[in-house]
C-alpha cells in the first residue's frame, strides 16, 4: 500500500513581499534592499529606486490580494506562505514605533486568509532588509540589527500572534554565504567582505532568529517558530573519498545554521572552521544564552542538489549553480540551468529528520519556466505539463520520505502565482499556477489567467496526494 500524506497536510503556496506586492512607496513604505536590485543578484545595486524594477510594481498584490487569495482557495490551498515587507513596518528600520500603515494592510490580507480558511504562514524577513538598516550599519555586520529586528518582531507578534501560528524567521539563512546583500543587507562587495565580518553577521542573524522564537514562547502561546534553510543536497562527483570529504565540507556550510537553531550551539566543525581562517567571533555570554531558544519545525526550499569535487581541474560551475557546488553530469537542468533532482528532496528529508528530528515543512520547490499564453475552449491559458511532470515528482519522492518515516507538516510550492525572480528580477521565470499577464519589460495588462497546473494541484489537494 502506497503510504500517503498525513491527515491535516498543509498544502499551498508561497511568496515573498518584494516580488508580488508592488506599491513600493505606498502606504508609508520605507525602501528595502530590493527596491534597488532592479536585475536581482546578476548587477551591482543602483543608488536609488529606478523604474525599469519590475519590483516596483510586481504583480500588484497589494491592490489585488483579495483576487489572488480567491485563487488560492479555489485551488484548496490550506496555507498560504508570504512574507511581511519588514520596511511597511519600520520604514527605516532604526525607529522605535512600528507604522500603522504597513501593520493595517497585512490585516486586511490576513481577514482575507481567514475568510477562506487559510493557515497564514509567515517569513519575517524575505530578503527585504530595509534599505537604511543595509546603508547606514552595514546590514547584519552590526550587531544592533538584533535590537532593530527583535523590535520588529514584536510588533508582529503583538499585532498578528492571535491570527498566525506558523513563523519563520529569515527566509533561506544559508544564502548570505553567497548573496551576503541580497540575504544579509551587507552593502561590502563580496570580495571585499572578510570572512571575519560574514560569520559576525550571521552571528547576529542567528541570535536575533533565537531571540524570535524566545519572544514567540513568551508573547504567542500555541505558535510554531521555524527556521529556513536552502537546501542544497551535496553529492561527491565521484566515490574518491577525497570528493566525499569535500563534499562533507560544502554540505557543512549549510548543516551549520540547522545544527545551531536545532542544537542551541556552534557545532565542532564550525569552531574548527574558525580556528583553521583566524575568525574570531564576539559571542556574549548572553548569545551564549540566546542561542538555547531552539526551533519547533525546520522549513526549506528545495530546488536542486550539486556536485563536489576535490579536484581542481574538474571544479567547474554551471549556469545554475549560483549557490555554488559542481554540476551533476547525469541530471538534466531548466532552462535556467537549475538542475533537476526530485530523488535529491527524498534525500534533503530523510537527511534533515534523522540529523535535527524536528518537524519538517518544505516551504519552497518549483520550476521556473518560460510559459506561452494560449487558447484553450475559448480560455486563455497555459499548457505547462512540464511543470505538472515537475512538481508530481518532487511530490512523489515527498511521498516516499513519509513512508521512510519523515514528519512531513506540509508542502508549498515556490511562486504559486507568477511572481518576480529574486536571482534574475525576470517576469519570464515564471513558476506559478496561475499565469499573470505582466512581461519583463513592464508592458501587460495584469490579468491572471490559470494554468494547466491549476487544475492539477487543485486535484493533488482535493486527494491529498493520492492522485499523484
Ligand atoms: C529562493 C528564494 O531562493 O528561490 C525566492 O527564497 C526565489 O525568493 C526562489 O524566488 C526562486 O528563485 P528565482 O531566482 O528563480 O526567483
Amino acid at each position: 500500500m502506497t503510504t500517503t500524506f498525513p491527515e491535516g497536510f498543509l498544502w499551498g503556496g508561497a511568496t515573498a513581499a518584494n516580488q508580488i506586492e508592488g506599491a513600493y512607496n505606498e502606504g508609508g513604505k520605507g525602501l528595502s534592499i530590493q527596491d534597488v536590485m532592479p536585475k536581482g543578484i546578476t548587477e551591482i545595486p543602483t543608488e536609488g529606486p529606478t523604474p525599469e524594477n519590475l519590483k516596483q510594481v510586481a504583480i500588484d498584490f497589494y491592490h489585488r490580494y483579495a483576487e489572488d487569495i480567491a485563487l488560492f482557495a479555489d485551488m484548496g490551498f490550506k496555507v498560504f506562505r508570504f512574507s511581511i515587507a519588514w520596511s511597511r513596518i519600520f520604514p527605516l528600520g532604526d525607529e522605535e514605533t512600528p507604522s500603522a500603515e504597513g501593520l493595517a494592510f497585512y490585516s486586511r490580507v490576513l481577514d482575507e486568509l481567514e475568510k477562506h480558511g487559510i493557515e497564514p504562514l509567515v517569513t519575517i524577513s524575505h530578503y527585504e532588509t530595509p534599505l537604511h538598516l543595509a546603508r547606514k550599519y552595514n546590514g547584519w555586520t552590526n550587531r544592533e540589527l538584533i535590537g532593530f529586528y527583535e523590535r520588529y518582531c514584536s510588533a508582529l507578534f503583538e499585532h498578528f500572534g492571535g491570527r498566525v501560528k506558523y513563523w519563520l524567521t529569515f527566509n533561506e539563512i544559508n544564502s548570505v554565504i553567497h548573496e551576503p546583500f541580497m540575504s544579509g543587507g551587507i552593502p561590502t562587495p563580496k570580495d571585499q567582505l572578510t570572512k571575519q565580518d560574514l560569520y559576525q553577521a550571521i552571528h547576529h542573524e542567528l541570535v536575533a532568529s533565537a531571540r524570535a522564537s524566545k519572544l514567540a514562547r513568551e508573547l504567542m502561546p500555541g505558535a510554531q517558530v521555524g527556521c529556513m534553510i536552502l537546501a542544497l543536497p551535496t553529492y561527491p562527483l565521484t566515490p574518491d573519498p577525497s570528493d566525499v570529504v569535500a563534499a562533507m565540507l560544502t554540505a557543512q556550510d549549510s548543516y551549520a545554521f540547522g545544527d545551531i537553531h536545532c542544537r542551541g550551539e556552534y557545532p565542532g566543525y564550525l569552531l574548527r572552521y574558525f580556528r583553521d581562517n583566524g575568525i574570531e567571533l564576539e559571542i556574549t555570554a548572553q548569545d551564549r544564552e540566546d542561542l538555547k531558544n531552539t526551533v519547533d519545525f525546520v522549513s526549506f526550499s528545495y530546488y536542486m542538489s550539486i556536485c563536489e569535487t576535490a579536484d581542481p581541474a574538474k571544479k567547474t560551475k554551471g549556469p545554475g549553480n549560483i549557490m555554488g557546488g559542481v554540476p551533476n553530469p547525469t541530471l538534466k537542468a531548466s532552462e535556467w540551468g537549475w538542475q533537476i533532482d526530485p530523488q535529491g528532496l527524498r534525500v534533503a528529508l530523510n537527511d534533515y529528520w534523522d540529523r535535527w528530528q524536528k518537524p519538517l515543512f518544505i516551504v519552497e520547490n518549483g520550476l521556473g519556466a518560460v510559459d506561452k499564453l494560449v487558447e484553450v475552449d475559448g480560455e486563455k491559458t497555459v499548457v505547462d505539463d512540464y511543470r505538472i511532470g515537475y512538481l508530481n515528482d518532487h511530490l512523489v519522492q515527498a511521498r516516499e520520505a513519509v513512508a521512510d518515516g519523515v514528519q512531513l507538516m506540509g508542502y508549498t510550492s515556490w511562486g504559486c502565482i507568477d511572481l518576480v525572480s529574486a536571482s534574475t528580477a525576470q517576469m519570464s521565470k515564471r513558476y506559478g499556477f496561475i499565469y499573470v499577464d505582466r512581461n519583463d519589460d513592464g508592458t501587460g495588462s495584469m490579468e491572471r489567467y490559470p494554468k494547466k497546473s491549476y487544475g492539477w494541484y487543485k486535484e493533488v489537494i482535493a486527494t491529498n496526494g493520492a492522485s499523484l
